[in-house]
């Protein structure tokens, strides 16, 4: 039992450490789950520390660790990292674009013992999809990699993130999945926070298209069987129940941004007031443990009606802090996403209107923008 906190039970181990080695990255994804102020190069923590930090990690429990970004392999030392996972006996999941350096370092990633590729697609036809990107001649780099990561027999994961630009070519996607020897696809539905928080009536499909993709999806689950596993996450506007954020506040994963800040989820920065640290000032036990931005929100003692007396409450932990805040203005609250929200019905109504409308152009992820979320106005006006 630590010290600062006598009566609190015991925090259960992480599972999963989200590295975000750099938010430098050659795509501009408008869905891009990074803060809107990206972390600069010079402000990157060194190789020995992030070593330092998966050691931390390693003894902390933890069992797998997402390279992630930005584009990690923009990282001159991420085959240097990989190898201290592999050393540790971590679980490493390389989280990539496929684009710029990644195909280069590709074999001395598998020569140190990467354990699998998470592989980011964009469209199926290259125009969308690099319209998406914002990058030209993207998408003969992502078949490059992915055949040379499945010759390397890595296992391979697809990775689409699903809104009105892509969402008529989900059927596409799995068949992309299949020709390029996934084991798995990950239909996962935008997500608003972030970027893609500001680009969300440039990217809200309506319910139709929403329901049309969930039984496309269902259909090749049936069809692919022992072949392809699809990963469905559906789009929380238009959901019964959120679902459980990051695995409940500060009860699975742990994630450590390019200059050192551990966050309980990657859009935990935009609630105002949490306090997070830093590894190169605490252990990441201690910031398990005792960090107030972690502490916040973990259990459910801090839970609004009507998540406090619901029996999903151990379920979803009351859906995603960062929405509520972004939609109902309080963290607490319940997420609006949840039916059993008071605000559902005017989130839902919000949905279907933006997806009515002819889509903006799209605000591309910039590093150095001066673009702001524009929380709550919704609710507010
Ligand atoms: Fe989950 Fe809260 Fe909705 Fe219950 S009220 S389903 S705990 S978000
Ligand atoms: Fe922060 Fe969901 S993204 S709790």
């Amino acid at each position: 039992m630590n010290a600062l906190t006598p009566n609190r039970p015991a925090v259960p181990a992480p599972v999963g450490l989200l590295a975000e080695l750099t938010h430098r990255c050659p795509l501009r994804c408008p869905y891009c789950s990074n803060p809107l102020e990206l972390d600069r190069r010079s402000g990157e923590l060194d190789t020995a520390t992030w070593q330092r930090v998966l050691t931390e990690a390693s003894g902390l429990g933890v069992l797998h660790v997402h390279l992630s970004g930005g584009e990690p392999t923009a990282r001159n030392d991420i085959v240097e990292i990989t190898k201290t996972c592999a050393d540790l006996g971590l679980y490493s999941n390389l989280i990539t674009s496929g684009v710029g350096g990644a195909l280069a370092k590709l074999q001395a990633l598998y020569d140190v013992g990467l354990d699998h590729v998470q592989l980011s697609v964009q469209g199926v036809d290259a125009q969308n999809a690099e319209k998406i990107g914002g990058l030209k001649n993207a998408q003969p780099q992502k078949f490059a990699f992915a055949a040379k990561v499945v010759e390397l027999g890595l296992p391979l994961t697809l990775n689409s993130v699903i809104h009105r630009g892509n969402i008529h070519e989900v059927s596409g996607f799995i068949d992309l999945a299949v020709k390029m020897g996934a084991k798995r696809l990950e239909v996962a539905h935008t997500q608003y926070y972030g970027w893609a928080y500001v680009n969300r009536a440039a990217l809200m499909p309506d319910k139709a298209q929403v329901d049309e993709s969930i039984r496309i999806v269902e259909a090749a689950r049936e069809r692919l069987k022992g072949q392809l596993v699809i990963d469905l996450v559906v789009p929380d506007y238009y959901a019964k129940y959120p679902k459980a954020c990051a695995g409940g506040w500060g009860r699975k994963l742990m994630n450590v941004t390019p200059q050192g800040k551990v966050l309980p989820c990657h859009a935990a920065e935009t609630i105002p007031g949490l306090e997070f640290w830093n590894v190169n000032d605490h252990s990441l036990g201690d910031i398990w443990r005792d960090a107030p931005a972690f502490t916040a929100y973990r259990g459910t003692d801090w839970m609004k009606e009507p998540c406090r007396s619901c029996d999903r409450r151990e379920k979803d932990w009351g859906g995603c802090r960062c929405q509520a805040l972004a939609l109902a203005g309080d963290a607490a609250a319940t997420d609006p996403a949840c039916s059993l929200s008071p605000l559902h019905a005017k989130v839902r109504a919000l949905a279907t209107e933006e997806a009515a409308e002819t889509p903006p152009d799209y605000i591309y992820r910039t590093i150095g923008s001066n673009v702001r979320s524009p929380l709550k106005e919704e609710v507010d006006s």
